[in-house]
């Protein structure tokens, strides 16, 4: 922070003119902690950074580099635990009431209620930002997870069309592999194949089913036929994918994209952002889909930051943060260089692509379209998260494994798991 302390001879001559000189050097920060790291991640900080700072507010750069925020998770924990806390975070869907239960994040009630944030926002934001009747999460933008990307030019060579089912996917398997072009990438860290896993399952299933195994994690369902086929066909998946499948940062996979070593990706649509980011236009180098089976459904998940509550008095800076993210000026740029779409049911179409119209239309048709995403913790609490993400990776790299194991082995772990405690989705509990 900039210091400002006056010589003697200022104290005594100049008072009025060190008052003003004084307040507006004195900018108010507020520390984030984020995982945004890719190329289009960073745009994002930036413009977020520059935007403030023509407030007077500096962005003090807490970046954790991590992939879906598993590394940035564990620091915001051990520094809580320190009594280190940063005045805001990323943090996404479930953890924000599993935190807000803990007593430490700070309400943002006035900044929702003068930005009429329960008239402008989705409804499905409004309820995930609130933990008993408190605000306490400025939503930033919604993801859509069940997208799949393709390289235009590598299928207008080819003469080939993007697959609308998963057998039009198999045929195309053979083709691009005989051009020298991997189908699919598809990295093996667990939060990614965890991405892939939820929209092969609500492909082959529906929303109801998804929840019986995402949010109620119900036995019976790990055991049904339709659990049984998802596995399968993630098993089938891995054709077109390298063998073995890479360990790789999910930019790298973009770049794979961009570069046209691979022909497609299925994946949360921050990858659009970060095409764009890599010179490739929406509808030009490549376009986006949904996912076979899933294009009424829309698996979100919604970025928010939180702010942590130590005493008061970084309070104004920090509403003031939370006010900055949901304005309408701020919502739609940010948004088209992070690739989801605006919080705000208001927001211009016109000024979207045709992957984030998409993505609009149906988030915005409601609630029956509005799946949560498992792998970015909007279905159910971090224990039963990590232990099922680790079952789905364990048959993923074990073709040894059959399906019938992997069903049993689920549906005997979540036996034991925590229990949500009512209604539809894990967020919407406690509220
Ligand atoms: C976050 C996105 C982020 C992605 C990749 C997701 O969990 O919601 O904002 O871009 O992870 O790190």
């Amino acid at each position: 922070m900039q210091q400002c302390r006056p010589s003697r001879w200022r104290r005594l001559f100049m008072p009025c003119l060190l008052a003003v000189s004084c307040t507006a050097a004195q900018a108010q920060s507020v520390q984030v902690l984020h995982w945004w790291k890719s190329l289009s991640e960073q745009q994002a900080v930036n413009l977020l950074t520059t935007k403030l700072a023509q407030d007077n507010l500096q962005w003090r750069d807490g970046l954790v580099p991590s992939g879906s925020g598993v590394g940035a998770s564990i620091v915001l924990k051990s520094r809580i635990l320190a009594g280190n806390a940063p005045e805001a975070a990323q943090l996404n869907g479930v953890l924000v009431s599993e935190w807000a239960e803990l007593g430490l994040l700070l309400d943002i009630d006035s900044v929702a209620q003068s930005g009429k944030w329960e008239k402008n926002l989705f409804p499905k934001v409004w309820n995930l930002i609130q933990v008993k009747n408190h605000v306490v999460a400025a939503p930033l933008g919604v993801h859509r997870i069940n997208t799949l990307f393709y390289n235009k030019k590598i299928f207008s060579k080819l003469e080939l069309e993007p697959p609308a089912s998963w057998e039009e996917f198999d045929q195309l398997i053979p083709k691009l592999q005989q051009a020298g072009i991997t189908p699919l990438a598809q990295s093996s860290e667990i939060w990614q194949v965890a991405t892939l896993f939820e929209t092969v399952l609500l492909s082959v299933s529906n929303p109801a089913f998804y929840q019986d195994v995402f949010v109620r994690k119900q036995p019976s369902a790990f055991m049904d036929a339709r659990f049984a086929q998802a596995l399968k066909r993630l098993r089938l998946l891995k054709k077109a994918m390298p063998n073995p499948v890479p360990d790789k940062l999910w930019m790298d996979l973009s770049r794979q994209l961009a570069d046209g070593q691979a022909a497609m990706l299925i994946m949360g649509d921050w990858v659009k952002g970060e095409l764009n980011a890599l010179g490739q236009g929406t509808d030009v180098g490549f376009s986006c889909l949904a996912v076979p089976g899933t294009a009424a459904y829309h698996i979100y998940d919604v970025d928010t930051l939180v702010m942590l509550a130590k005493d008061n008095s970084k309070r104004s800076a920090q509403e003031k943060l939370a006010q900055w993210v949901v304005s309408p000026a701020l919502q739609q740029e940010y948004n088209q260089v992070k690739g989801s779409i605006p919080v705000l049911r208001n927001a211009d179409t016109g000024k979207m692509d045709s992957c984030a119209r998409n993505a609009w239309k149906v988030f915005s048709s409601g609630a029956a379209a509005q799946v949560p995403s498992f792998a970015h913790r909007m279905a159910t609490d971090e224990i039963s998260r990590d232990a099922m993400m680790n079952e789905i990776h364990r048959f993923f790299m074990d073709d040894q494994m059959t399906v019938g194991e992997a069903q049993k082995r689920m549906a005997t772990m979540v036996r034991a798991l925590p229990k949500n405690k009512a209604g539809n989705d894990a967020q919407d509990t406690n509220r």
